[in-house]
C-alpha cells in the first residue's frame, strides 16, 4: 500500500531504511518535541514496530520518500493511540526538508486515506504546546484544536478532524494512485 502526492511517496518501511532513520531519530533538533534523540537500537525497534503495525491493525506509518531524489526523509501515518482510544496521525521530517509545506502535504494525504480507505469517523493529532510548527501543520491540514490531553504524563494540545468535515477526494492525492 503506497500513496503518491505531488512531491512525496508514502511507502512501506524496508530494512534498508533503518540506517537512515537511525540518523534522523538521533538528531536532537528533530526529536526536540518527541522525547529526545534515540539510540540506534531504539530507532531500529521503532522502525520495526511501525512496520509490524500494518500486519496487526491494517494501518500504520509509512516511510516518506522525496520523489525527486528517492531518499527516505521521514515518517507519516496513522496509529491507534491507546491512552486516548483514538486514531492518531503522526509525522516527522528530516531537518533539511522542513519549511517547504511537505508535512502539510503528507498529513493531508494521510487523513484522506484514513477517511476514504479505513472509514475512520475522527482522526486526531497531538502536539506539545511549544511545537508551533506541528500545530501549523495540523491547522493547514484542516484540523481544529479540541482540548488538552495528558498522555505519557505530559500535556498535549489535541487537534481533530471529522470525516464529515474532511474534504475527502481533494486533499492532495495524486490521481490514480493505488489505495
Ligand atoms: C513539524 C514538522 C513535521 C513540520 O514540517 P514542515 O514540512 O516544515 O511543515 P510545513 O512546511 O508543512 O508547515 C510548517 C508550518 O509551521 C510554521 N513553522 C515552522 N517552524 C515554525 C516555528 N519555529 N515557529 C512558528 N511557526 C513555524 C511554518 O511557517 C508553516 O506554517 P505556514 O504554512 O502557516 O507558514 C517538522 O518540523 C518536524 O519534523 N518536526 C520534528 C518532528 C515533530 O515535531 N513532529 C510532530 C510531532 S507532534
Amino acid at each position: 500500500m503506497m500513496i503518491e502526492t505531488a512531491r512525496l511517496i508514502l511507502r512501506a518501511f524496508q530494512d534498508a531504511d533503518i540506517p537512515e532513520f537511525q540518523r534522523i531519530y538521533a538528531d536532537p533538533v528533530v526529536m526536540e518535541h518527541m522525547n529526545g534523540p534515540k539510540t540506534p537500537d531504539v530507532a531500529r525497534i521503532s522502525v520495526e514496530r511501525k512496520a509490524a503495525k500494518w500486519q496487526s491493525q491494517g494501518y500504520g506509518f509509512w516511510c516518506v520518500e522525496d520523489k525527486a531524489s528517492g531518499t527516505a526523509i521521514g515518517h507519516c501515518g496513522l496509529d491507534f493511540l491507546d491512552p486516548l482510544g483514538e486514531v492518531e496521525c503522526g509525522y516527522l521530517l528530516d531537518r533539511p526538508f522542513w519549511g517547504r509545506g511537505l508535512a502539510t502535504e503528507m498529513v493531508r494525504a494521510t487523513l484522506e486515506w484514513g477517511f476514504s480507505q479505513k472509514n475512520f469517523e475522527t482522526i486526531i493529532a497531538i502536539a506539545r504546546p511549544e511545537n508551533i510548527a506541528s500545530m501549523r501543520v495540523m491547522e493547514n491540514a484542516g484540523m481544529t484544536r479540541r482540548g488538552e490531553v495528558i498522555v505519557w504524563e505530559r500535556t498535549f494540545f489535541r487537534y481533530a478532524i471529522n470525516r464529515d468535515g474532511a474534504n475527502v477526494g481533494g486533499m492532495g492525492l495524486a490521481a490514480g494512485c493505488p489505495a
